[in-house]
């Protein structure tokens, strides 16, 4: 018998076990292959094997019916030309329009070549989204006839759908990739890693791309796939591009699927619209009344948007089919974002509804959408593509070192991509609702790389246990700002995560063990010292899933009165604290979290993240311990609060109930969710955040001499400009008498750490 494990397949039947009549190939649908040598013809025949090559089970009807669809995809047609060049090199760089079966085609060409399941690694597929890595796997799994979660899987933070022995195709965020880099810098685990949706220049993606660039030099049997959507795809092929000696770079070859796309025709606002969420609903209802059959596609910038929109057209419709019956067909308006519970984004993929009667008109299906249906999900059907103009972006502000969501116009690439969406399946229609002076005007070309404009702390910190010290000079493919670099920088170092000469610091290596802000993994770390990391697990898990409270149009002041009861005094941080305690006591009270206007859901995947953050600390021996006295519990918690966000303090200015953000003098007022009932001089807060005005969210109360004794390195009050907060603090020094109190945040602070 042979050792190759490759091989293994391949191994002769037993004799007498089965009629001789049956070939090897009959029982066996892989029979032949050769890893990385394998044909077209040979995944072809396999695919309408009677068995599942993998579970060894018959195939099932919808296996059949999925594989019929997928033939169709362009992708499918170019098998035999991909294999080909997957097996003469390394790295390859895949373009084709969205659609084209990039996503879900691809990763399976690869498992039929690299045949995964019988060398025990895998192939994994990146993916920017959660929400798109879930649905694609889901998809995939359907396609290839396997449990989810079992031959295929997902795995994105918080959540892992693989099976450790079994899982051979994993879709998985860009992230979650990055971070196990972290703790195997050879990623041996993989035969192929392909990055998805590299257009999209994710920070993750961006760091990854750098990454597997310098492992391909190391690992000769690693191949590397980069997919993407636009045609831009130059870019990738020259950066990846292979060195031979003495010769120039060669660029990475371009496996380009044809767009089999269907001409859109394109319509622009004749003036500027001054409301494009209401813009947005007037061009939905006018499509539904006067265009043929056809599904919508709406894009809109965010959760509380896109919910408004769905309630408002659906309103209407009833009201005119209420008035007459006969004026439009049912409409049927589903929502899509990436907070939305799995099973609610799956109704993209529904049917739109039938006429209510026969002769009656038809329905209509609309999805309203973030960015997310931009690239990264495709629904059949769509024909008409209402496009705003506008995304929720995040960008950074390294000046006043702010995150900020801000909703801003799209780039003219995204503009192609959104009217791309209706030509899928026949020609179609675009509604920009933007003139088209100011489509060649005010957008620009291409959105800007993640990299350019996000904050880079928890990249630092990611680069700086993957052993790379020298950020200027890591292989970018655009390079960060030096300021954005320096500000990451500086906050590792006042974390104590880096010392000063830039080395990662024990606590700093512990810190990034965490899937967590920077912050909050220190906030954890440390919260032992203050005899409170039972709560402070707590609150850094609440701190991690959003829309917590649920405010129903209809009954806002039921639901701020639930808050109001929920409330402590302190600040939102306790509060947090006090609503998941009091979820624990109510657990056999199913209506608790309805009644008091809380999503169970949200509440439920909070419990879920704090046990896995608690196997975390259990397994670098971070004590949990809780102080019985409650007044000592509430300053221990408030205390290592400030220990990891001391750089997030705004202390109140004049009367009306504004505060100055600590250095950055960045004027702001407290959020109208906070739950804080006085306004206290000295608050420390989660988020920045900026719709028409500056706020701070979820935010507590804290004492000015904390401060001090917590952070003395950065509230050095010689380095502190001239102002009302150096003068409060000035204040407070003098009456403490100047003494240099010992520091929890100062550098080469490791933590409490178990002994035993
Ligand atoms: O990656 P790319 O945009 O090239 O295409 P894809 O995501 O692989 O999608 C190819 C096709 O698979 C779509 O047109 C859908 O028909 C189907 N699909 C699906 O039905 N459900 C999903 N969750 C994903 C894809
Ligand atoms: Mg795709």
């Amino acid at each position: 018998m042979h050792n190759n494990p490759y091989l293994a397949h391949l191994k002769p039947l037993q004799r007498g076990a089965e009629p001789s009549s049956l070939s090897p190939g009959d029982r066996e649908p892989l029979y032949g292959f050769l890893p990385r040598n394998v044909t077209g013809d040979q995944i072809r025949k396999a695919m309408e094997h009677q068995l599942n090559p993998f579970t060894k089970q018959p195939h099932s009807a919808q296996y059949r019916r999925i594989l019929e669809a997928r033939k169709c995809l362009p992708v499918f047609s170019q098998m035999d030309e991909f294999l080909e060049m997957l097996s003469k090199n390394q790295i390859i760089v895949v373009v084709g329009e969205t659609g084209s079966g990039k996503t879900t085609q691809i990763p399976q060409f690869v498992a039929y070549s690299d045949l995964p399941h019988t060398t025990g690694k895998l192939v994994a597929c990146t993916q920017p989204r959660r929400v798109a890595a879930i649905s694609v796997a889901r998809r995939v799994a359907d396609e290839m006839d396997v449990p989810l979660g079992k031959h295929v899987g997902y795995s994105i933070r918080f959540e892992d759908m693989t099976e450790p022995g079994s899982t051979f195709l994993k879709y998985m965020t860009d992230g979650m990739l990055l971070r196990e880099a972290m703790n195997d810098n050879e990623l041996s685990r993989y035969s192929t890693i392909i990055l998805d949706e590299a257009h999209e220049r994710t920070l993750a993606t961006d760091i990854l791309m750098g990454l597997l660039k310098g492992l391909a030099k190391r690992r000769a049997d690693l191949k590397i796939i980069v997919m993407s959507a636009t045609l831009d795809a130059f870019k990738f092929q020259s950066y990846f591009s292979l060195t031979h000696s003495c010769q120039d770079p060669s660029p990475a070859p371009l496996f380009k699927v044809p767009g089999r796309m269907h001409h859109v025709e394109v319509f622009y606002a004749q003036e500027p619209e001054p409301d494009y969420a209401e813009a947005a609903i007037r061009t939905v209802l006018m499509i539904h009344r006067a265009e043929d059959p056809g599904d919508i596609l709406l894009f809109l910038t965010g959760e509380e948007e896109i919910e408004d929109a769905c309630r408002k057209i659906k309103l209407e419709v009833d009201d005119l089919i209420n008035t007459d019956p006969l004026s439009v067909g049912p409409l049927m308006c589903v929502p899509l974002y990436s907070s939305l519970p799995p099973q609610q984004q799956q109704r993209i993929f529904d049917a739109a509804p039938k006429p209510t009667q026969e002769g009656y008109p038809p329905g209509r299906k609309v999805v309203v959408s973030t960015n997310i249906a931009e690239t990264s999900l495709t629904i059949d059907g769509i024909v008409y593509v209402v496009d705003p103009g506008f995304s929720k972006q995040k960008v950074y502000n390294p000046r006043i070192r702010v995150d900020l969501l801000i909703v801003s116009p799209i780039s003219k690439a995204s503009a192609q991509q959104r009217a791309g969406r209706a030509g899928r399946t026949r020609p179609g229609k675009c509604f920009r609702l933007y003139t088209d002076k100011d489509f060649v005007s005010e957008l620009q070309e291409q959105t800007y790389p993640e990299i350019l404009r996000a904050n880079l702390a928890n990249t630092v910190l990611e680069l700086a246990k993957l052993g790379i010290k020298d950020l200027v000079r890591f292989d970018y493919l655009d390079a960060p700002a030096p300021e954005t670099l320096m500000r990451a920088l500086e906050l590792l170092n006042y974390l104590a995560a880096l010392d000063d000469d830039g080395e990662l610091t024990p606590l700093g290596a512990l810190m990034a063990e965490f899937p967590l802000d920077p912050q909050l993994a220190k906030m954890l770390i440390v919260s032992p010292e203050f005899g409170v990391s039972n709560e402070i697990l707590t609150i850094t898990a609440m701190l991690s899933v959003p829309n917590l409270w649920l405010r129903p149009p209809d009954q806002r002041a039921a639901a701020d009165q639930a808050k109001a009861l929920l409330a402590v005094p302190e600040g939102d941080h306790l509060t947090l604290l006090n609503v998941y305690n009091s979820y624990w006591q109510n657990k056999s009270d199913r209506s608790w979290a309805w009644n008091n206007f809380l999503s169970a859901r949200a509440l439920a995947q909070a419990d879920n993240v704090r046990q896995q953050l608690l196997r975390n600390m259990e397994k670098f021996e971070i004590e949990i311990v809780s102080l019985g006295d409650a007044r000592q519990r509430n300053i221990g918690i408030r205390k290592a609060l400030v220990c990891a966000f001391f750089m997030q303090i705004a202390h109140r200015e004049g009367e009306k109930g504004s505060y100055l953000t600590v250095k950055d003098d960045q004027i702001v007022t407290l959020h109208p969710s906070c739950s804080l009932e006085i306004q206290p001089e000295w608050v420390l807060f989660n988020e920045f955040i900026f719709t028409k005005r500056a706020y701070i969210r979820t935010v507590t109360e804290v004492r000015p001499d904390w401060l001090l004794e917590l952070a003395p390195g950065y509230f050095d009050l010689s380095m502190l400009p001239d102002g009302e907060t150096k003068r409060a603090l000035q204040r407070m020094t003098n009456k403490r008498g100047g003494d240099g109190a010992n520091s929890h945040s100062g550098k080469g602070d490791k933590g409490k750490r178990k002994t035993s």
